[in-house]
């Protein structure tokens, strides 16, 4: 009898922020779901901070899929206060270390890797995939419009806001003009990170290693982009991966979710509530978060709201919310997030628009107040509002440091709730849930490109 070839076998190398081990863990859940195996890798401190998943029982989390860890000689708790910029040094020299190590351990337990998937932020891993002769792809998990924009920055293909010119528009193929404040915050020549922008963009150095970027988007949502930027890239839209491969996201929280507040929402009247939250990273100053409270009151609608404190504030659980407000709603760290949007209670979501959270509410059919902070966050508020339609945008300029008043997070609330413009944003929502779960359903643009990339992968392991 001929031995039985081993299964091809994807690793799947991540950043270890929230807003990439979701993406990571549900692509992991969907590659595994096609007959492939495959292996989530993540530094170790970060892997402890996983809900769910223990770093001594390996395939925790999702039944099928392995996970592996590389020691990063941080604990828990240390590796929270890493500078980023230390943070991706760090993790590229002991990653650069481990992860040969790991594919020949593999190798020797009958599992060599077939492929690597690697993650904007550490773009070495392709170098790794490279001197190890194991084809690269990557998962890009922001919206094409965001890569196309840092592609043509990066190979200085259009003018760009300069130091001398820094409310200058961007116009790029297949893409709405991008007013300057509409531009990733990041290549703003009055960035506060420029390092984040130079590692951003260390991935486009990179490009040439990766046969394919996944892309956390899908082909219904952005036809131009996706059709222009497949002129210059292999680029195969997957998502919504939450929508095609729910389960997977719980074991990856670094917070504790109160799940608490789905029996909050479950006893609230249909269309009612406002969900606020602001992803893994962003908090809301003090001043901010007043005025935010207040502004809810002035809505009269009850909430559910994702409130932490800053890094300057510490831990100290008090928030310093006004009086009574808990009255009208719910305060967590941290909530189950598919799960709240997928409630029927909820009527529109106040987000900072990152890409994972964009797409969630794109894919639960929700309207949005767009608040976005930094980064991509401002391309993303510009196509939920104008090329989307589900939305509005909450303050303009640098957000990031200008506060939004009351006033102005209670008119929002209106708009996106009450009368024939907040009826047309919902009729935008209901149809985009349509479009997502058509793209991720067998023979959707989404599926078809899932499995037409396990064919690649099958092609190229033989
Ligand atoms: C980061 C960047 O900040 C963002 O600009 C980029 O687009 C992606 O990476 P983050 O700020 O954490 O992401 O936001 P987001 O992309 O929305 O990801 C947050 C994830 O955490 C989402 O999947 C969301 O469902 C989840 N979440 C958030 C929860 O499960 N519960 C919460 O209470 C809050």
């Amino acid at each position: 009898m001929a031995p039985t070839e081993p299964p091809l076998h994807v690793v799947l190398v991540c950043f270890p922020g929230q807003g990439h081990i979701n993406p990571f863990l549900r692509l992991a859940n969907l590659l595994s779901s096609h007959g492939l195996r495959v292996t989530f890798v993540i530094n170790l401190s970060t892997a402890r901070q996983m809900k769910s998943l223990s770093p001594s029982s390996p395939s925790a989390g999702a039944a099928a899929v392995h996970f592996d860890f590389f020691e990063d000689g941080q604990d828990e708790e240390s590796i929270k206060r890493v500078p980023l910029d230390h943070l991706l040094t760090l993790l590229e020299h002991a990653g650069r270390k481990a992860l040969p190590q790991m594919v020949q351990n593999y190798a020797e337990a009958g599992n060599p890797v077939s492929c690597f998937v690697s993650n904007p932020f550490i773009p070495w891993v392709s170098d790794v995939a490279s001197s190890l002769d194991i084809p690269c792809a990557v998962l890009w998990i922001q919206s094409c419009a965001s890569f196309t924009t840092y592609y043509h920055f990066h190979n200085k293909l259009a003018p760009f806001p300069t130091a001398q010119d820094p409310e200058r528009d961007v116009v790029l193929p297949g893409m709405p003009l991008l007013k300057h404040d509409e531009v990733p915050s990041f290549l703003h020549p009055t960035t506060p990170y420029p390092f984040l922008a130079t590692s951003i963009l260390q991935q486009f150095a990179h490009l040439g290693n990766v046969f394919c970027v996944l892309m956390e988007t899908f082909e219904e949502l952005e036809p131009e982009v996706i059709r222009h930027v497949s002129t210059f890239c292999k680029v195969k839209p997957v998502g919504p991966l939450w929508l095609s491969a729910r389960a997977s996201a719980g074991p990856g929280d670094l917070i504790q979710a109160d799940n608490d507040c789905v029996g909050w929402l479950d006893g609230q009247l249909p269309g009612s509530v406002v969900y606020i939250s602001m992803g893994s990273i962003v908090a809301m100053t003090a001043e901010q978060r007043a005025e935010m409270a207040h502004g809810l009151l002035g809505s009269g609608m009850p909430f559910l709201w994702v409130a932490r404190p800053t890094m300057d504030e510490g831990d100290d659980p008090d928030l310093g919310l006004p009086e009574g407000l808990e009255e009208r709603g719910k305060v967590v760290r941290w909530a189950p997030q598919e799960e709240v949007l997928g409630h029927v209670a909820v009527a529109c979501f106040v987000t900072h628009c990152g890409w994972n959270s964009t797409l969630e509410a794109i894919g639960a059919g929700k309207p949005v107040v767009a608040f976005p902070q930094w980064g991509d966050q401002v391309t993303d508020a510009k196509f939920l509002e104008e090329v989307f339609r589900v939305g509005v945008r909450m303050g303009r300029g640098d957000t990031w440091t200008k506060l939004v008043r009351r006033e102005e997070v209670e008119r929002c609330l209106r708009e996106v709730t009450v009368g024939p413009r907040a009826e047309e944003m919902k009729e935008n929502a209901a149809r985009w849930k349509r479009e997502a779960e058509a793209a991720v359903k067998p023979g959707g643009s989404s599926e078809r490109n899932v499995r037409e990339f396990v064919e690649e992968v099958k092609k190229r392991s033989v």
